[in-house]
C-alpha cells in the first residue's frame, strides 16, 4: 500500500496521541517530528523511528510530507497552518483552530485558497456517546430538543501553568479554561443544539489561580440558538479532580443523560442505558477521551480519497466563536458588577 507521508510539529503533552496512531496506521508513515526544543524532537524521533527537526519550515521543501499535525501552542496554530496550506500541505490542527477570532478568520481564508485540506481535532465528536446522542436528536424519536446543559469540573494545579509559559496568557493561549479545556464540551453543546448562536449571556472569573494566570479558570454561560434551543454551561479548573463531563439533553418526550461516558435514556419515568462505550480511557488523561485515533484515521481517509473532511475550518471554528461570545458577554456582565473579577481585554 502506498503510504501518506506525515509530520508532527510539537512534541509535548498531546504529541503521543498523534504519533501512536500514525505508527499503527498502515496507510500513513510518520517521517518527521519537529520541536523548537530539538532534544524533545530527537527523543521522539528515536522512539518512533523517524527524522527529527527544529524548524517546521523544512517541511515546506519536502514533497514526501503530505499531512502535517499541529500540536503546538495556540498562538502558533494560525501562522503555521497558513504557511503549510499555502505550500499545499494538508493540516490537522489540534484545537482551537486559532487563539483569536481574527487569526481564525485568516486560517479560514487560507484553507479556502488552498488545494489542501484543514481539519480541526475535536475528537469527542467521534465518541460513541456523542454519536449516539446525535442519532437520537436527528431521528426525532424523543421529539424536538428543547434545552441542554454541560458541566465540566476539572483540576489544573499551578504547575500546569508554571511549567509551560505559553499557558495562562492571553497572548499565547488566547484564554484559559474556555479555550483550552471546556472548548470540547462547548463544541458538543453547539453541535447538539444544531442552530446558529443568537444570544450569549455569561461570565468568567479566576477563582483559585489568580496568582499564576492572567486568564479565567471558571465560567458559566446561557446560550440561545436560532432554533429555540437553550444551552446552559458551567466549567471550572478549580475542582480537585478531573470529573467526567456531565451532559443532559431535554426533549419533548424524554431526556438523555451522559455520566461517565455512559448515555442513559429517561422516558416514561424509566431510566435505561442507551450507550456504554466499548472503549474507555483510563489513567490521568482519561478526560481527553479515546477518540483521537478515530478522527485521525477519518481525516486520512478523506485526504487519500480526495473527499472534503467535515470538521473543516468552518465547522472546527464554531467552538472558538462560542468561546469568544462568552468572553464578550463576560466583559459586559462584569463591567456592571462592582468588584467583579472577570475578563478584561
Ligand atoms: N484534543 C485534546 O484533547 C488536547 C489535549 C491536550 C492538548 N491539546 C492541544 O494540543 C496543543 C499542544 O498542547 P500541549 O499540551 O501538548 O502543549 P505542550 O506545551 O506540552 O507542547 C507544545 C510543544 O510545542 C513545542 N513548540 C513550541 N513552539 C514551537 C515552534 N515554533 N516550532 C515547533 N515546536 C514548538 C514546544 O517545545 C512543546 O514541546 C494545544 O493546541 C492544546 O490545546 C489537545
Amino acid at each position: 500500500m502506498d503510504k501518506t507521508g506525515a509530520a508532527v510539529i510539537g512534541c509535548g503533552t498531546i504529541f503521543d496521541q498523534h504519533a501512536r496512531v500514525l505508527h499503527d496506521m498502515e496507510e500513513a508513515e510518520l517521517l518527521l517530528v519537529v520541536d523548537s526544543e530539538v532534544t524533545k524532537a530527537r527523543r521522539e524521533a528515536e522512539r518512533y523511528g523517524c527524522e527529527a527537526g527544529s524548524d517546521y519550515r523544512a517541511i515546506l521543501e519536502r514533497p514526501d510530507i503530505e499531512v502535517v499535525h499541529l500540536c503546538t501552542p495556540h498562538h502558533l496554530h494560525a501562522p503555521m497552518a497558513e504557511e503549510l496550506l499555502a505550500a499545499g500541505k494538508h493540516v490537522l490542527t489540534e484545537k482551537p483552530i486559532a487563539h483569536t477570532p481574527k487569526a481564525a478568520e485568516s486560517v479560514r481564508a487560507a484553507a479556502a485558497r488552498s488545494s489542501a485540506q484543514l481539519g480541526v481535532v475535536f475528537q469527542n465528536r467521534y465518541n460513541e456517546s456523542s454519536r449516539r446522542i446525535r442519532e437520537v436528536i436527528e431521528s426525532g424519536h424523543l421529539g424536538r430538543l428543547l434545552c441542554l446543559k454541560g458541566a465540566v469540573t476539572w483540576s489544573r494545579p499551578p504547575e500546569y501553568y508554571t511549567e509551560n509559559d505559553w499557558r495562562g496568557r492571553w497572548a499565547t493561549e488566547g484564554g484559559g479554561l474556555l479555550i483550552n479545556q471546556t472548548i470540547h464540551t462547548l463544541d458538543l453543546l453547539q453541535w447538539f443544539a444544531g442552530g446558529e448562536i443568537e444570544r450569549i449571556a455569561g461570565s468568567v472569573t479566576t477563582d483559585t489561580l489568580g496568582d499564576y494566570i492572567e486568564v479565567e479558570d471558571t465560567a458559566h454561560a446561557c446560550i440561545d440558538f436560532s432554533n429555540g434551543v437553550r444551552a446552559l454551561f458551567y466549567g471550572t479548573n478549580a475542582y480537585l479532580t478531573n470529573s467526567p463531563v456531565e451532559l443532559e439533553l431535554i426533549f419533548e418526550q424524554g431526556a438523555l443523560l451522559q455520566r461517565r461516558d455512559i448515555v442513559y435514556l429517561l422516558q416514561d419515568g424509566e431510566e435505561t442505558e442507551l450507550c456504554r462505550p466499548s472503549q474507555t480511557a483510563t489513567g490521568a488523561k482519561s478526560y481527553w477521551g479515546v477518540s483521537h485515533g478515530l478522527l485521525i484515521r477519518d481525516f486520512y481517509r478523506h485526504v487519500r480519497e480526495g473527499r472534503h473532511f467535515w470538521l473543516d475550518a468552518e465547522e472546527g471554528g464554531r467552538a472558538l466563536d462560542l468561546v469568544h461570545g462568552i468572553y464578550s458577554a463576560s466583559r459586559i456582565a462584569t463591567s456592571i458588577m462592582p468588584g467583579g473579577r472577570g475578563y478584561s481585554s
